[in-house]
């Protein structure tokens, strides 16, 4: 059952993990990544501060004249291999980004839009593409703007908005995403770990050192967020208004990017029986599927009932680790957002309503969500 989940996690990510996506498109497809690829020109401002929403809307128009036929699209997009939607959910996600906040950075006028329609082409793309990979949101998630989106090739991010900007704003807006692809690419082991435990502990009543391999796999994912989260790679001055608020500031009620949606850190809590943090709107179907089917096999549970004292000691290391590594994030993420940005609004951010509060509260409000999961996690 579980290996079963993993299987198809795998092939919905075209038979690797992380995903690989495909940049090579049938027409019109093409023009529309060609588009992705050419908007930044336009849409990506330094001299954002004397903007309009004039300007936003000057932008939406531009974008708008080069879409492409909806019937067109969604023909074409039928065709696609696994590979290539991979590729077009982060393009279309780019897209659909890019017209919902109309500049990078995102401008306080885009903040103040109560509601926001897109237009039905990038909808109606959106919605096959997310429905094909099982996203229940219209907006981007870390699979589509974040591991599909980060080309390990030439280490840039694919379809970028920052092109045009100073190296320290390409840097944060590329660690934003290279971070959770390297992490995932880096912890893989761990997923193959975690399918032989449960082989071992549920499927053959047997105590497992598994897990021992995958808690080595998870404590390098863990060095390198270490590692690489800090100041410069991650500037702290740029990282939030030209890197996290295109991604991960929300509209029509769902969030956009955000880190709770990584998915060893869902698997981490599946295995060790630590509820969600949200519901899984974001995950695809393959993630979700897995998530849950390790959920339901109470392995933790079985280890301890049946007395398996290794495979228990390798899900205690697996807790020990994950525990630490909440401890330090607290401190980063309250780190990183604790900036003053006139134009981050109360709709913004994941669960970032709290930006109403003022700086002070909003970060209080963070810290204390994120210790919260740091004692759940137990
Ligand atoms: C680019 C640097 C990062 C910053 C500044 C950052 C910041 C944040 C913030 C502010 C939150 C709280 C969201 C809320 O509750 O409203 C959060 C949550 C979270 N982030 Fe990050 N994050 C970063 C990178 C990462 C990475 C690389 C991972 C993946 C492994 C990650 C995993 C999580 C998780 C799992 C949560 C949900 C809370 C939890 O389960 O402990 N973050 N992050």
């Amino acid at each position: 059952m579980l290996d079963e989940a993993w299987t198809q996690l795998v092939d919905e990510s075209g038979g690797t993990w992380p995903p690989s996506p495909s940049r090579q498109f049938p027409s019109p497809l093409d023009k529309l990544h060609e588009l992705a690829l050419e908007a930044p020109n336009v849409f990506s401002r330094p001299d954002y501060a004397s903007m309009k929403h004039d300007d936003i809307k000057a932008n939406r128009a531009w974008l708008v004249e080069r879409l492409q036929p909806t019937d067109e699209v969604l023909t074409a997009l039928r065709s696609l291999n696994q590979h290539q939607i991979l590729g077009m959910a982060a393009c279309m996600s780019t897209l659909a980004h890019m017209y919902r906040w109309g500049s990078v950075p995102t401008l306080t006028a885009a903040q103040e839009e109560k509601r926001n329609h897109l237009p039905n082409m990038i909808l109606a793309a959106q919605m096959y593409l997310n429905g094909r990979l099982g996203i229940r949101s219209t907006g981007g998630t870390i699979t589509t703007l974040s591991l599909c989106n980060y080309d390990r090739e030439r280490d840039v991010i694919y379809y970028s908005m920052t092109k045009n900007f100073t190296p320290d704003i390409i840097a944060a807006e590329l660690w934003n995403a290279k971070l959770f692809h390297e992490m995932e690419r880096i912890a893989e082991p761990f997923y193959r770990s975690v399918v032989q435990l449960a082989d071992d502990v549920i499927g053959r009543g047997k105590d497992s050192t598994a897990l021992e391999e995958g808690n080595e796999a998870i404590r390098q994912a863990f060095a390198y967020f270490y590692k690489y989260l800090k100041e410069p790679t991650v500037s702290k001055a740029v990282w939030s208004r030209y890197a996290q608020g295109f991604h991960g500031w929300s509209w029509d009620g769902f969030e956009g990017v955000s880190g709770d949606q990584a998915v060893m850190v869902r698997v981490m809590d599946a295995l060790l029986g630590i509820p969600p943090t949200s519901p899984p709107t974001h995950l695809t179907k393959g993630q979700r599927d897995f998530v849950d089917t390790l959920r339901t096999a109470n392995i933790r549970q079985r280890a301890v009932a049946e007395g398996f004292p290794l495979a228990t000691k390798s899900i205690n290391d697996t807790l020990r680790m994950l525990k630490t590594w909440r401890m330090g994030h607290v401190k980063k993420a309250c780190f990183y957002e604790d900036i003053h940005l006139p134009e981050r609004k109360p709709m913004s951010g994941g669960k970032g309503t709290d930006a109403d509060l003022g700086l002070e509260g909003m970060v209080a409000r963070i810290q204390m969500r994120l210790q919260t999961r740091t004692a759940l996690t137990r």
